[in-house]
């Protein structure tokens, strides 16, 4: 278990920082000054927050739709509605290393038997996939859609994003996923770029924007579902959608091995 007095609320932290893009209160005055500074920088970063979330959220229902029973959503957040439990009616773990993110889950599913919620590090996928809430909820004989929105671009390449991704790969059957959204700097001048990079530096996780291609190469191993890899806001898009992407995203499936 991990406990509320593990928090640091000295440091900016990225989940906090996103909740506060997210109109939420799970953030405290040094993320809410730090945001403050990014907004300073991309005004349209809430927005941006609200298409990834919708991303999410299309991907998680086109998959149940498509007959996927379980879920494992590394990097879960703060958010407090429109999460991937509410999209399925299928088996759900919730990630993440952050204590607040990780308790906010806990409460939100509270009594749901279908739902668990592991506290655990993506850049140490072997002790995630042996966590009791991982390793006894899902069975990872039957397919499994592995959810990694918004996460990688905490992960730098000497983490080695494409190794993590492919340890999970390994450990799923045929006919499962990976969902990712990805924040790019693709066309972003260089000047503002460095500014928003330099504010994540002071962070709990510094950025690793990825172009599209270095972003594609982390699907190794999976067939891309149309319409590949695409701005957040074009990813099969409902009516009304906002179109403000900050990143890419796609669906693999893994095929049979
Ligand atoms: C921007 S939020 C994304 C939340 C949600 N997936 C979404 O897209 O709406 C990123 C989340 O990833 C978590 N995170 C960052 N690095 C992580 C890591 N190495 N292992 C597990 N979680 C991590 C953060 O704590 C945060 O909750």
């Amino acid at each position: 278990m991990t406990g509320l007095g593990d928090v640091d609320s000295s440091v900016p932290n990225v989940a906090r920082m996103y909740d506060y893009y997210l109109g939420g209160y799970h953030n405290f005055a040094v993320d809410r000054e730090a945001a403050e500074k990014i907004l300073a920088i991309f005004p349209d970063t809430p927005a941006a927050a609200r298409t990834n979330r919708r991303f999410l959220q299309r991907a998680v229902r086109h998959l149940a739709q498509a007959g996927v029973r379980q879920f494992l959503d590394i990097g879960t957040g703060l958010p407090t509605q429109g999460n991937v439990h509410e999209m399925t009616d299928g088996k759900v773990v919730y990630v993440d290393n952050d204590p607040v993110a990780v308790a906010q889950a806990r409460s939100l599913v509270d009594g749901l038997d279908r739902v668990s919620v592991a506290c655990a590090d993506l850049r140490d996928p072997e002790a995630l996939l042996a966590d009791p809430h991982v390793a006894e909820h899902l069975d990872f004989t039957e397919p499994v859609a592995v959810l990694m929105v918004s996460i990688l671009h905490f992960v730098p390449d000497e983490a080695h994003p494409g190794d993590l991704i492919a340890r999970l790969r390994d450990a799923t059957a045929p006919g499962s996923h990976l969902v990712v959204s990805h924040l790019t700097l693709d066309g972003v001048p260089a000047a503002p770029a460095a500014a928003g990079q330099q504010v994540y530096r002071q962070s709990s996780a510094p950025l690793a924007p990825r172009t599209k291609a270095a972003i594609a190469a982390l699907f190794d191993g999976y067939e891309l579902l149309e319409p590949g890899l695409v701005w957040l806001g074009d990813w099969r898009p409902d009516d009304g959608d906002e179109q403000v992407s900050h990143g890419y995203g796609g669906v693999g499936v893994l095929r049979g091995r």
